[in-house]
């Protein structure tokens, strides 16, 4: 009754205490999770009807000069692979991607110090100029201010850097001394402040995190509001120090989905990657709790191994073409549709 009591809440206000959020995600189960599954799908529903947008990403290089303890390509994996996409292999990916109907580009990456603004910003404006009609997003981690505002200014329109958990302490056991949660919220203050469409985020599960965690997720996701916020469940890399910690549940990322849906019932948030690797159609049930974006993989194959944050990724072997077109009937199986369309976050538009 209490639960049901904080939807309705949660429903109508967009809001609840810390505490509340807690109390939320302790005292769940499978009836309440049904209910605000419902409530989010509605709210979707109202908001973008039965339109999932799509981004095309490519996964731009695996080099990272970071060591995030839960990160597949972080530095001191050397087993890793490692390559890097010239600018002419990253725009006919994007070439590809126009024709198959992708209207927005998310250029992904690890921390790979040889993309320079001037390189990027060399390949954001070549993107700008073949197809002036997409948006392209960058996901490339932590930068300066001027380095966000010359990619801005070179064209960019959206940025995705995970917030990964808006708790000092539990952030810190995540990553190596070198890194601060001060400078990631700087990061995303920046961002915002310089007109980006800017998404957070967090991994679903990740060790250490507890209801209280993510309790301060939401509140964080609440205030700052995003207008995206990737969240997918943590999964282990066998040659990380998080090698033997457990993959997070389909069950609470579904929750925590249909969770954000109604704080933010404009945000873009996707169904990840990472939700249909444990399980296989994770990112149908995504969909129906709330999500209503999916980013189908446009790197060129040969790479797509190589970008592994986690074991067992999906579509590493499928062709662009091939994943789009598994997409488009796995929406249509939920009884949505693949837009042709920017999707950009309700009410945006650039300075
Ligand atoms: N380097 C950029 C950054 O840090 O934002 C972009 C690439 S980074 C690999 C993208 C996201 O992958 C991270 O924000 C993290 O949440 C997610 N990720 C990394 N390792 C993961 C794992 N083992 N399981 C699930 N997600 C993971
Ligand atoms: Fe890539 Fe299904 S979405 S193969």
């Amino acid at each position: 009754e209490r639960i049901k009591e904080l939807i309705v809440r949660l429903e109508k206000e967009h809001s609840l205490s810390e505490t509340e959020y807690a109390e939320l995600i302790t005292g769940r189960d499978e009836e309440s999770a049904a209910l605000l599954a419902r409530k989010a799908a509605e709210k979707q529903k109202v908001v973008f009807g039965d339109a999932v947008y799509t981004r095309g990403l490519i996964e731009i290089s695996s080099i990272c000069k970071n060591n995030c303890l839960y990160c597949g390509i972080r530095r001191d994996n050397p087993k890793a692979e490692r390559y890097r996409l010239t600018p002419e292999e990253i725009l006919s990916c994007a070439d590809e991607g126009y024709e198959l109907g992708f209207r927005t580009f998310v250029l992904q990456g690890g921390e790979d110090p040889a993309f320079t603004d001037a390189v990027l910003c060399g390949i954001v404006r070549a993107l700008k100029q073949r197809h002036p009609d997409c948006a392209v997003t960058l996901s490339l981690g932590e930068r300066s201010s001027e380095s966000y505002q010359a990619l801005y200014d070179a064209g960019a329109d959206r940025y995705l850097l995970r917030h990964e958990t808006a708790d000092a302490g539990h952030y810190a056991k995540l990553h190596p001394k070198e890194m601060s949660f001060e400078n990631r919220m700087r990061c995303l203050r920046d961002l915002k402040e310089i007109g980006y469409q800017v998404g957070c985020g967090f991994m679903v599960g990740s060790p250490f995190q507890t209801p209280e965690t993510l309790a301060k997720d939401l509140k964080f996701i609440e205030t700052f509001r995003p207008a995206m916020c990737g969240i997918g469940p943590f999964i282990p890399h066998r040659n990380t120090p998080f090698r033997n910690e457990p993959t997070g549940t389909l069950e609470l990322t579904l929750f925590l989905l249909s969770v954000i849906r109604l704080i933010l019932p404009e945000v873009l948030l996707p169904a990840t990657t990472a939700l249909g690797t444990i399980h296989p159609r994770g990112r149908e049930m995504g969909i129906q709790a709330g999500a209503n974006v999916v980013m189908p993989n446009l790197s060129p194959v040969g790479v797509r191994k190589k970008y592994e944050l986690y074991d067992n990724k999906i579509c590493t072997g499928e062709e662009s073409a091939q994943c789009r077109g598994c997409l488009e009937a796995r929406m249509r199986s939920v009884g949505y549709h693949l837009a042709v369309d920017r999707g950009d976050a309700p009410g945006w538009t650039k300075k």
